[in-house]
């Protein structure tokens, strides 16, 4: 494939469109409130093969399927009362809910796992496609470990000639991947801390959730995806705890409030909404390093998750 088509997602024929080529077994791109997705149609197994290789993404890191609806998640998982007092609340919105596969959905959307991970975008774009495609497999549409994408030209940077089209929804409003929260067990598990906070969910289900904490066996067994490298930037980023005394000359800035200037620096405020595309700023400026300025107790879990692993875990 050579031209990567730019679709408007403002127009509803673009929409008809996409919805048309991810019908044929085709790759679109396509916003979400999160991050941009990759979508390609979530019960041919042919199509979801081809999202793998398109991103160059490991076999072992399982997909998240896009429904219309939550009433949807029933054809694809044994949905429990657990999941469902949850889709009422954050569905529409960045919550992905880990159940038990049913045998409708292919093997490789799971990567061999016997649970499947579902959500329903709180995008209108998104929705819209859904409703014409049927459910879509989707993961960010970046290249394996680059940022996720925020804006359709994050995803044609990355995936461009490789993909039938990218559906522009403008900036995405959240800017960091959902919160997912595996069900399957015997009790609820943070996978991914994100926008959807870990105290909402336990007030919503009155039960403690417990944080799998990456790295050991048993977070490489039920959240694959943590074993990968992510969310890194091609540059150094460094975390710190206030204004350094030394020369930061070549450096970009990202400061929680107050933002103060800085002479002679690229200085941004630090949010989640902005993060990924502030990386992908700082590697087109050719800057050296990212510095980030904050408390990690005074930000969201979700994005302090995301700066963890963009400075290889290292906190001020
Ligand atoms: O906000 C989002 O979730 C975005 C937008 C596009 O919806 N999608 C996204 O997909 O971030 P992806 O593939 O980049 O991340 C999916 C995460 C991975 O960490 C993967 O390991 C995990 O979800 N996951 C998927 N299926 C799973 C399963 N059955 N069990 C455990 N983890 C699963
Ligand atoms: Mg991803």
């Amino acid at each position: 494939m050579n031209s990567t088509l730019l679709l408007d997602g403002t127009l509803d024929a673009d929409i008809d469109h996409a919805a048309e080529l991810l019908r044929a077994g085709q790759l679109v791109a396509f916003p979400t409130e999160t991050v941009y997705g990759l979508g390609a149609d979530a019960f041919s197994a042919e199509a979801v093969a081809a999202v793998y290789r398109a991103k160059e993404r490991p076999a072992d890191n399982p997909l998240i399927v896009h429904l219309a609806n939550s009433a949807a998640m029933e054809r694809c998982a044994l949905v429990n009362d657990a999941a469902r007092r949850l889709a009422s609340m954050f569905m529409p919105g960045p919550l992905t809910l880990v159940l038990p596969a049913l045998d409708a959905v292919p093997e490789i959307v799971r990567a061999g796992l016997f649970t499947v991970a579902l959500r329903v975008p709180d995008h209108s774009v998104a929705r819209a496609l859904i409703e014409r495609s049927g459910p879509l497999v989707a993961p960010s549409a970046n290249r394996s470990g680059r940022p996720s994408p925020t804006r359709a030209e994050h995803v044609m940077s990355d995936l461009g000639g490789r993909i039938a089209a990218v559906l522009d929804g403008g900036p995405c409003r959240v800017g960091i991947e959902s919160t997912v929260l595996d069900l399957s067990g015997d009790e609820p598990l943070l996978l991914r801390p994100g926008i959807v906070s870990r105290e909402e969910i336990e007030s919503v289900l009155g039960l403690p959730v417990r944080l799998l904490a990456g790295g050991d066996d048993e977070a490489a067994r039920r959240s694959p995806g943590t074993r990968h490298r992510h969310y890194a930037p091609a540059i150094p980023v460094r975390w710190i705890s206030s204004l350094p005394t030394a020369t930061i000359e070549g450096a970009m800035v990202l400061m929680a409030e107050p933002v103060v200037e800085l002479p002679g620096v690229v200085v941004h405020p630090l949010d989640a909404a902005t993060l990924f595309a502030r990386f992908r700023e700082a590697e087109m400026l050719g800057l050296s390093e990212i510095l980030i300025i904050a408390d990690p107790d005074r930000l969201p879990a979700g994005l302090v998750d995301r700066l963890r692993r963009a400075t290889g875990d290292h906190l001020p």
